[in-house]
């Protein structure tokens, strides 16, 4: 809902400190963030060893279902052994399995050469993909360079669309690099109108609006969810009609001195995407 991202390196420290045992849920960031797509713990370079109890879902960046959590050898067995989801679930469908071991093979990058598996960002061994599935896997998803593309792009506009809106003089929440951008609206009454305006353009945007009880009161917002899919036309095209309307409703209240135009944003987009935040704020 804010588009945050913790503090995984502060926490470690902490956990270094006082011992506790440390549960990172990725469910947003697995096969997202990061320059390998593995997350949190790879966006801040840190050893996956370092996380007792690391989880995430499938149903997201995987587009599948189920989820995995990995920790030692000890917790997992235990795990097995005690939840419900051991003895009682319903295992998985062969066509789920498949669509995972292929997102799964496509964000690592699959290789035959042994020592590419062991350091990390390790490559996955092909050995731990079923030989059908690597056969019907197009090169660019087996050597995991169209995984690699596909995080560059989300991350660019991730960056280009938060950038972008806060030179416009918007004010959204979140991290700079969270695929989630909550745009703040502020009154609840112009939750409403701002959808509609969105739909009725010349080219109709859906936007998903957010207002108490899910914010507080006067924090509504609407929430952005970019996609690798997404082209920089796409986002052009989204910031355009976020310009307009925005005007419209009075939504610029950003203290930033140095404001853009909509097309100054537009063709300076590689730019601005390297810019940080503080620079003439
Ligand atoms: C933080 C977090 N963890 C886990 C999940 C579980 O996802 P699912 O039930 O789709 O596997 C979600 C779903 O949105 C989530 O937001």
């Amino acid at each position: 809902m804010e588009g945050t991202l913790v503090n995984l390196p502060a926490v470690v420290e902490l956990k270094r400190k006082y011992k506790f045992y440390l549960y990172v849920d990725e469910a947003h960031s697995i096969g997202a963030m990061g320059p390998n797509g593995r997350g949190v713990i790879d966006y801040f370079r840190i050893d996956p060893r370092e996380v007792d109890i690391l989880m995430g879902t499938f149903t997201k960046s995987f587009g599948a279902s189920g989820g995995y959590i990995a920790g030692s050898k000890a917790l997992i067995s235990r795990l097995r052994l005690r939840t419900h989801a051991g003895p009682y679930a319903e295992s998985m469908s062969p066509s789920v399995l498949t669509q995972i071991i292929a997102s799964m093979s496509s964000i690592m990058g699959v290789t035959d050469d042994v020592s590419q598996t062991l350091t990390f960002p390790s490559l996955a061994p092909s050995s731990a993909v079923p030989q059908w599935i690597l056969e019907q896997l197009p090169p660019a998803l087996r050597d995991g360079s169209e995984g690699k593309e596909r995080l560059q792009r989300l991350a660019f506009n991730a960056r280009y669309l938060s950038r972008a809106l806060y030179r416009l003089g918007f004010i959204t929440f979140g991290h700079a690099d969270s695929a989630i951008i909550p745009l703040l609206l502020f009154h609840p009454g112009k939750m409403g109108v701002f959808s509609r305006l969105m739909l009725e353009r010349k080219t109709p945007i859906v936007v998903v609006v957010v207002g108490y009880p899910a914010t507080p009161l006067i924090t509504s917002r609407v929430r952005f969810c970019l996609s690798a899919a997404h082209t920089k036309e796409d986002v052009d095209i989204l910031l355009r009609a976020i310009d307009e309307v925005g005007d419209a409703l009075d939504l610029k209240h950003g203290t930033i001195k140095n404001r853009w135009t909509i097309d100054e944003v537009c063709a300076r987009a590689v730019e601005l995407v390297n810019l940080e935040e503080e620079d003439d704020a």
